[in-house]
């Protein structure tokens, strides 16, 4: 049994800078990702990183912009941490050899982002994430202590008799063997879960793994209503065009050729916070100011040529590409588009879940930074202070701790799971029906706008999934590299994730960041200046509510 003193589960930017942080901190660490590391989810980050790190910004501003973009959810003690350690950790990545964009002086220069006071969005390129995820890959290959598992699927967390995390149980994708895994922290970093919506610009291994792991095993989930539509996708396919663009100046318009965000936000313009700019883009196209494909436009070419190929290269490729649109010569239609979870497994500021043992860090956890609606950039700067914290708390709180051993049987359950789906004959429908028909009815009725009816047949349709994914069958019947399987075991996972979205999002009742309920139109902080947490008590998911914590700053009416 291989046996570590933190197990991290997912190799993407939390997950490498929790594995770096716990070496540092002593601990022998595997980590263990069901991709290659450098092909995680992290890698379609565009936009930059944000840091106030320029001698006329402050911590506090960064501070009150992510609370204010947070519709007053996000917990501040949570955020006043990752505000103020934001500027070392950025020097740290530059340190080892992340190659920012430097201005012409030399130093590192910024782009404005939404819902931002100042520039501070540290950039490479709009290839952030994958510069970063490169570049912390070198830094855990100097680690000998750390193990790496690539391309392995953890199917289950297993705890002790007390209830503490003693391992995961693992399958090996490349010869279908099952693995028991003993540690005596695990640390998920398994990312969002974007593939439940249809289309999503998340990749399609962000099925909500972890989250749904974690709330199997009891862990609350927070903050689940809570889901980011981004106000730049391509229609469709529901590819990323970044916020870059408009941070480096680009306009929107609707079909009549009017700027609509000076009806919407006349001081951000398009820098509006995200919910706040899908909304108004949706508004237009509600009312019938959008273009017929469903779209507005996104003009880059106010943007000077050669700045645009020198920063904003990877959409030059994907407009090209994807919609057959050269963006520095013609406006490109987007929409908004499901892109990111605020809410995830609930951890205090260190990734500590309240089951011992536990942590979780980046997109599958809540620690909650980013509340109703997330600032762009602040999810790298999310990933990586928590990541680290998580890492360096394990690596501390494991001292002393006796190695676990995990009951062999939680093996045995996993493998009659996989066995009871590669046996069964076709009878049911398949995993692609089912889950095209999740991704449908998610988009349709838990977006932008929502509201009780539509919320109501969401559920009913999740919860007939659920028992539709229970008799799936698959083709490959075989060991190797059996992604059908694997599909069959995320679709589940995918569920788990959709129920609690939905049932957050029925249970409040009020408008906040990213939900906009057109039955509760008015943000509520007398009933609802809360978080929602929905925990798996073994009949069914169950509803509590936990405080919001606020340090200096009082909710007030959020405009831009
Ligand atoms: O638009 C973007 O580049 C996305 C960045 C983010 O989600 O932080």
């Amino acid at each position: 049994m291989p046996q570590h003193d933190v197990l991290v589960i997912g190799a993407g930017l939390a997950g490498q800078r929790a594995a770096l942080a716990a070496a540092e901190g002593g601990a022998s660490v595997g980590i263990i990702s069901k991709v290659h590391p450098v092909r995680s989810h992290s890698n379609a980050a565009q936009g930059g990183i944000n840091a106030a790190l320029n001698p006329e910004d402050t911590w506090e501003s960064h501070a009150f912009d992510t609370i204010k973009g947070s519709d007053y959810l996000g917990d501040q003690d949570a955020i006043e941490i990752m505000c103020r350690e934001a500027p070392e950790e950025l020097l740290e990545l530059e340190h080892w050899g992340v190659t920012f964009h430097r201005n012409e002086e030399g130093r590192l220069g910024t782009r404005a982002f939404g819902g931002a006071s100042a520039a501070r969005t540290y950039y490479v390129a709009d290839i952030t994430g994958q510069a970063i995820l490169h570049v912390l890959y070198e830094q855990l290959m100097r680690h000998e202590e750390v193990y790496r598992y690539e391309e392995w699927f953890t199917t289950a967390l297993v705890q002790d008799e007390e209830g503490r995390i003693a391992g995961a149980v693992t399958r090996n994708m490349r010869d279908g063997s099952m693995e028991l895994f003993s540690a005596r922290a695990v640390i998920l970093a398994t990312g969002g879960n974007g593939q439940i919506y249809d289309p999503t610009t998340n990749a399609l291994i962000c099925t909500g793994d972890g989250i749904a792991m974690a709330y199997r095993i009891g862990a609350p989930l927070m903050d689940m209503e809570m889901i980011q539509y981004h106000p730049t996708t391509l229609a469709g396919l529901g590819l990323l065009i970044t916020e870059g663009a408009r941070g480096e100046g680009a306009h929107l318009y609707n079909a009549q050729g009017e700027r609509f965000m000076e009806k919407y936000a006349p001081n951000k313009m398009e820098l509006a916070s995200r919910d706040v700019v899908s909304r108004a883009e949706q508004t237009e196209i509600n009312e019938g100011r959008g273009f017929p494909d469903g779209t507005v436009a996104l003009d880059i070419t106010v943007v000077p040529r050669k700045r645009i190929h020198e920063a904003l290269r990877e959409i030059v490729n994907v407009g090209r590409d994807f919609a057959g649109v050269d963006i520095t010569q013609e406006p490109i239609h987007i929409k908004p588009g499901n892109h990111y979870t605020m809410g995830g497994v609930r951890t205090d500021v260190n990734g500590q879940t309240p089951i011992p043992g536990l942590y979780a860090a980046g997109e599958c956890a809540c620690v909650s930074v980013h509340g109703g609606n997330r600032l762009g950039a602040n999810s790298l700067l999310d990933t990586l202070v928590f990541g680290r914290r998580s890492g360096a708390h394990a690596a501390q709180a494991i001292k002393g701790l006796p190695v676990p051993e995990p009951a062999r049987a939680s093996v045995g359950a996993e493998q009659e799971v996989i066995d009871a789906i590669v046996s069964r004959d076709r009878t049911g429908r398949r995993v692609s029906e089912i889950k095209a028909e999740l991704g449908q009815v998610m988009d349709r009725y838990v977006a932008v706008f929502r509201d009780e009816q539509g919320l109501n047949t969401a559920l009913e349709t999740v919860r007939r999934l659920q028992e539709e994914a229970q008799t799936v069958a698959v083709d490959d019947k075989g060991s190797v590299f059996n992604q059908d399987v694997l599909g069959a075991l995320e679709l589940q996972f995918m569920l788990d994730n959709a129920e609690a979205i939905v049932i957050g999002a029925i249970e409040r009742k009020e408008s906040r960041g990213a939900q906009y309920r057109t039955d509760f139109p008015d943000r509520n902080d007398d009933e609802w200046l809360k978080h929602i947490n929905i925990s798996a008590n073994g009949e069914g998911p169950e509803v509590s509510y936990s405080e919001v914590t606020l340090t200096q700053w009082e909710p007030e009416e959020r405009k831009y």
